[in-house]
């Protein structure tokens, strides 16, 4: 459907033409005197210059010309020359049945469908999921969503962090406590066992702990380093230990990603890169676009325009190593080879921005990727603290996901159990979808680019601009539309027929614009959008619930519209909510 916004744009600019001025005027945009009109339009204030004419005499001419009959009530001058507009209830009524007709409630789908890989979360295996890993799973996950509901082919790659130093680490480590596991015995040309030799929750022990252990001492360093090396270089053994590693840390990041109501298409990583390297970089050489830089391999990337200076992107260090900037090049050569994409979107901590400049200005230049592909960075600031430093635990330490999480499901818990009685079951459930709705909405809600604070407290209320109240909202519909059921009568067939009151009106107008706003949201990747969105449209539906007595109203057909108008509501906070990622619970 078109957006209700450009449809009254049509009928100014047909207003415009008529009174003999250039459609180009017509331009309307959301009143910001919402006390006053609905939408306004300011474009005889710019046509004064062109048409040497008072803007107020443009304007006059304009609204004269609008005959009505279509979305515009009222047009009318206000000196100096602004045209404020109010719109016909009856035909916001015709727009919200049209849109509650359509299964994609208006939202049209692109007719150009673009393959997008989009690569989050980007954990590092072995170890413990913090707080700095949920901004990208979070942010990445939603804006995946949007880019599907827009119709288009979608991938989203976890891109683990597992080919570095940490494996090195862990093989060492392991090695110390069980010098006799097979994996370790040079002669050993048998098969391996299929069962790792750790669980998941000793995994997580023996790496703080090898790391701790390897700052201290040089050798056991120097012996975590052979072992990543050979490891990359294909031991056979150290391989098999790889394995396990990744066997038992992808079991336990799956489950960590599902409570979080987050997945992936692609369970790549870093590993998976370095099949393309030697090709790759062969072939950079040959082509001219690497050189050598004290030892060093290297590809220029600053460009002419350039405020600040940008280092070359290297690709080889002197002793035959890859880097961060290799892998991230191979994986490009990988995608482009697999899916060839149209756009990838890197939803990562914003201060690998110059990496990614490095990175996407080396695959461009150097045809990795051809021109046309899109590759976007979506840099988010940190997560911090009500301190305002970066999170952490009680104890001064990172904040492990888990715990987090658990943190906030008891407070959710706590705040369902006080004064009421829930079955324990149902509350525990309950804590678990209204906190994930803390959490999430608490971060979506903020610009991806900023620092924000986070603050239980706030994100877990039920009132304010939080998950919760907008779970609430959707509750209080609900459970109006059972009690309308209850009393015998259907939701079938129901259309909205007007605006009875002000604040009707209002959520009407709200309404309207979900297509609009999902629109924004996909072409700058701002699912803050969508939250500013439902905040205004839970507001508005919540002024309308005060203001009316929804189920005690004795004209049938004014109750009708009503109880239309709510379930269209609920539909698109619905449909909002789940493109955030997170959903309401039957009651709470
Ligand atoms: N594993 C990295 C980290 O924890 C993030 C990976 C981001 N994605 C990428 N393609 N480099 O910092």
């Amino acid at each position: 459907m078109k957006q209700l916004i450009d449809l009254i744009t049509e009928e100014m600019e047909e207003a415009f033409e008529a009174a003999g001025y250039d459609r180009s005027y017509a331009k309307v945009t959301l009143s910001n005197r919402p006390d006053l009109c609905e939408y306004q339009c300011n474009g005889a204030m710019a046509g004064a210059k062109a048409y040497k004419k008072a803007p107020f005499m443009i304007a006059q001419d304009v609204v004269d010309q609008i005959k009505g009959g279509g979305c515009i009530l009222s047009a009318e001058m206000v000196k100096p020359g602004f045209i404020n507009i109010k719109l016909d209830d009856k035909y916001i009524a015709g727009y919200l049945n049209e849109m509650e007709a359509d299964e994609k409630l208006g939202v049209e789908e692109t007719s150009n469908p673009q393959t997008i890989v989009i690569d989050y979360g980007g954990p590092n295996v072995a170890k413990p999921l913090h707080v700095g890993h949920l901004r990208s799973a979070i942010i990445g996950e939603s804006v995946k969503r949007i880019c599907r509901l827009m119709g288009h082919k979608v991938l989203g790659d976890i891109h683990m962090g597992d080919w570095g130093y940490q494996m090195g680490l862990i093989i060492t480590e392991l090695k110390k406590r069980q010098p006799d596991l097979v994996y370790f015995d040079e002669s050993f040309e048998g098969e391996y066992p299929e069962e790792a030799p750790f669980t998941i929750g000793e995994l997580e022990e023996i790496y703080p702990t090898a790391s701790a252990y390897a700052k201290e001492h040089e050798d056991y360093r120097e012996e975590a380093l052979h072992a990543t090396y050979l490891l990359q270089n294909g031991h056979r053994g150290y391989t098999a230990v790889w394995k396990h590693i990744m066997q038992v840390s992808v079991t336990d990041l799956k489950k960590n990603y599902s409570n979080l109501n987050v997945d992936f298409d692609l369970w790549k990583g870093e590993a998976d890169a370095q099949a393309y390297i030697p090709d790759m970089i062969e072939k950079l050489k040959e082509e001219g676009y690497a050189r050598v830089d004290q030892g060093a391999l290297v590809i220029d990337v600053k460009e002419e325009s350039d405020t600040k200076e940008i280092p070359p992107c290297m690709i080889q260090k002197s002793d035959g190593a890859s880097l961060y900037g290799t892998t991230d090049l191979a994986t490009l050569v990988q995608r482009e080879q697999d899916y060839h994409p149209d756009q990838v979107i890197y939803v990562v901590d914003k201060r690998q921005e110059l990496h990614f400049t490095q990175v996407f200005r080396a695959a461009k230049k150097t045809g990795i990727v051809p021109e046309e592909t899109r590759l976007r960075f979506l840099g988010f600031g940190t997560m911090n603290g009500k301190d305002g430093k970066p999170f952490k635990t009680r104890e001064g330490g990172v904040m492990r996901l888990e715990s987090l999480i658990a943190e906030i499901n008891e407070e959710m818990y706590r705040k369902i159990t006080d004064n009421r009685t829930v079955s324990q079951e149902e509350a525990r459930e309950t804590a678990r979808t209204v906190g994930l709705s803390a959490i999430k909405y608490g971060d979506l809600s903020n610009q991806a680019s900023k620092d924000y604070v986070f603050d239980v407290d706030r994100f877990t209320s039920f009132e304010g601009n939080t998950g919760p109240y907008i779970l609430y909202t959707i509750v209080r519909i609900k459970s109006i539309l059972n009690k309308y059921t209850e009393a015998g009568e259907t939701l079938d067939g129901l259309s909205v027929t007007g605006a009875h009151g002000d604040e009707e009106k209002a959520l009407m107008l709200e309404a309207a614009k979900y297509n609009g706003v999902m629109e924004t949201a996909f072409e700058e990747l701002a699912p803050h959008k969508i939250c500013a969105y439902i905040y205004e449209l839970a507001n508005a539906f919540n002024r309308f619930y005060h203001e009316t007595r929804i189920l005690a109203e004795e004209d049938k057909e004014v109750q009708k519209s009503y109880i239309a108008l709510l379930v269209l509501t609920k539909k698109i906070l619905e449909s909002c909510i789940d493109v955030l990622g997170f959903e309401a619970p039957e009651r709470m």
